[in-house]
């Protein structure tokens, strides 16, 4: 079944799970939607992307969304059009295209779903809404862990770890807009593709020591953890900074001479995400797509998403994005 009810603003279709535990407990469910609050608006979702904090938070893996808060509706970021408004208006009219990165209160996987004020963000018609739902989170790792938490500025330089995924293809991207020079590591089959972002300096990590390529950096930029992570701070400058979307170990960081930034989680923040649209809208981004299912098969985007190595982002649609 999907949103076929058109005119029905009271129920919703939505990604849920009731248990924590692995593919088996993520369903598709109807969920009743929420009376807006003012300043509120409803949006019948066109597309919420895929994230591996997805399957984390279905595993119980991640502690701001604990036991006490199931069941759980996934997803962080979404795009689509605004059905209606609460009392005071909203951050957008009833019609508008927006996209929005949410708060861990709410789901962004329905195909009904509220934004709370401030969170609405318009998407001008040179942004389709595929690109527009696809890009929110990964979109605000990269800008507040390479901008807001590592200062990233032009001049410096880079290495940005998984450079073809759905946050490090972004990254990638975003570092160059600033003016910094990029080494960038990927596995070999996505060198071309992460070249084309505009990597100055591209490595197959499966069959090279980025190592033999990179020292005195400014930055790492973190997306993988563990072995890669501690490799890593070797490449850095000291006084260098270690930036990462995992835990950073900041013994050994501080061992090494670099600084690195406390675990942190990625927030929305519509002031930075409309600049990224803004930045899409004149081609100074390019968000790929890997593939795009129906918001039903949320466990086959999960499985895609997880196994088969995609470039880019994965993406729940809802009707025709
Ligand atoms: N802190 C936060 O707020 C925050 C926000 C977003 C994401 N994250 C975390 O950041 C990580 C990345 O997220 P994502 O959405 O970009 O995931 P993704 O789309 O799965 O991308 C990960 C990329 O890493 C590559 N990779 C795997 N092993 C590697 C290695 N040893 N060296 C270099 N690259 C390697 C993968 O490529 P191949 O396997 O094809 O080689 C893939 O392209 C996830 O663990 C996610 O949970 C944290």
């Amino acid at each position: 079944m999907s949103d076929t009810d058109q005119t029905d603003l009271t129920t919703a279709r939505a990604v849920r799970i009731e248990h924590f535990g692995g593919p088996e407990v993520i369903a598709v469910a109807n969920i009743a939607v929420p009376e807006l609050e003012p300043g509120e608006v409803l949006v019948r979702m066109a597309v919420a992307s895929i994230n591996p904090v997805d399957w984390k938070i279905a595993e119980g893996k991640y502690p701001p969304l604990g036991k006490d808060k199931l069941p759980i509706v996934l997803g962080r970021d979404l795009s689509g059009t605004v059905v209606a408004v609460g009392a005071n208006g909203g951050d957008a009219a009833v019609g508008g295209r927006v996209c929005a990165f949410i708060d861990t209160d709410r789901g962004a996987q329905s195909t009904l779903a509220v934004l709370k004020p401030g969170e609405a963000v318009a998407v001008p018609q040179a942004v389709g809404l595929d690109v527009a739902g696809a890009v929110p989170l990964a979109a605000m790792t990269a800008w507040q862990g390479m901008f807001d938490h590592g200062g990233l500025a032009a001049g410096q330089s880079i290495l940005i770890h998984g450079a073809a995924g759905g946050v490090g293809h972004i990254a990638v991207q975003l570092a160059k807009w600033k003016g910094a020079r990029v080494v960038a590591t990927a596995s070999e089959k996505d060198l071309d593709f992460v070249r084309s972002l505009g990597a100055d300096v591209v490595v197959d990590y499966k069959n090279e020591r980025f190592e033999d390529v990179a020292s005195d950096l400014d930055m790492v930029f973190d997306t993988q953890g563990g072995e890669t992570q501690d490799r890593s701070l070797a490449v850095l400058r000291k006084g260098g900074i270690l930036v990462s979307t995992l835990d950073p170990d900041e013994r050994k960081a501080a061992e090494h001479g670099v600084r690195t930034v406390p675990r942190w989680h990625a927030q929305p923040d519509a002031t930075a995400l409309a600049q990224v649209i803004a930045l899409i809208a004149a081609g100074s981004i390019v968000v790929t797509i890997a593939k795009r299912f129906p918001l039903e098969a949320v466990r086959d985007a999960q499985a895609y998403a997880q196994n088969e190595h995609p470039r880019g982002k994965v993406i729940l649609t809802n009707g025709q994005a």
